[in-house]
């Protein structure tokens, strides 16, 4: 059996995946801030560093996948958290996680990102702090930017960083990409839906495809990118947004 760490475990996306995995006989752990077989704060290096030590205890130091897919909405008040949460709680899961991939069966990571990244341009200040690894920087930039423009500029952060990590990883023959969502009806979707002042920018995203994913579609490609099929997949950044990233930015590939 393999086993298959998914961080964002208890909600959206991140519980959809673990039912996809458990589905095809993967053992998983759940990793979240509540309802999950590891509750750690991912904001939080303390998290991190307890996630390290509890995954290490449970699979003995060795792990055949990672699924980094914790995160915040734009509509979140607290810009700092949305920093530690989408970028570095996302990229130190991976990083940290890496020792024990290398002990798996053909191993491979997902990072979550979104396609708002290709949307918004990144905030400079904060951008290069995130690349620089400054998240006290990142935390103190993103403070003066909107909710939107930091999320965005988070999770290129991540799909940047999975393409940073391409060749050590590659070498140590573990495979990781990113996948880059549009709107999925989740939690988080509705809380940015809900926000007064975000909430009514939500529908002016034109989606070719006309309506939002499901959590199910988006684990499904997930998944996807773990096993077999996607052997030769590696530093890849995968869109599923309904073709409303084609629509705004035809000619960027
Ligand atoms: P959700 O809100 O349903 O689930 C997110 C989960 O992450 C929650 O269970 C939450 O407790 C957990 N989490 C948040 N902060 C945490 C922390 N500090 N430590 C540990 N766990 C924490 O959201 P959803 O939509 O399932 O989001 C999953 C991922 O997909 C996120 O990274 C999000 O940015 C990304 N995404 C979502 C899109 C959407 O439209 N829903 C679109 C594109 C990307």
């Amino acid at each position: 059996m393999r086993t298959a760490v998914v961080t964002g475990s208890a909600s959206g996306l991140g519980a959809a995946i673990c039912a996809r995995l458990v589905a095809d006989e993967w053992l998983v752990i759940g990793v979240d801030q509540r309802d999950a077989e590891v509750v750690v704060d991912l904001a939080d290096p303390s998290g991190r560093s307890a996630l390290v030590g509890e995954v290490g205890r449970i699979t003995g130091g060795s792990l055949d996948a990672v699924i980094a897919c914790a995160g915040v909405g734009p509509h979140v008040a607290d810009h700092g958290l949305i920093v530690s949460v989408n970028a570095f709680g996302a990229l130190a899961t991976l990083d940290l996680l890496f020792p024990y991939l290398k002990g798996g069966t053909a191993p491979a990571a997902v990072a979550v990102a979104s396609n708002s990244m290709g949307m918004i341009p990144p905030a400079p200040d904060l951008y290069a702090a995130l690349l620089a690894d400054d998240e006290p920087a990142a935390r103190e930039a993103a403070a003066s930017v909107d909710g939107p423009t930091v999320y965005a500029t988070t999770k290129r952060a991540v799909a940047v960083g999975v393409r940073h990590r391409a060749e050590a990883w590659g070498a140590a023959g573990v495979r990781l990409n990113a996948i880059a969502p549009g709107p999925v009806d989740t939690p988080l979707l509705q809380a940015t839906i809900d926000d007064p002042e975000l909430g009514p920018h939500v529908d002016l995203l034109p989606i070719p495809l006309g309506r939002y994913a499901t959590a199910d579609e988006i684990a499904l490609l997930a998944v996807f990118l773990l096993g077999p099929e996607t052997a030769y997949m590696h530093g890849s950044v995968l869109w599923a947004d309904g073709g409303s990233d084609a629509l705004l930015r035809p000619d960027v590939i």
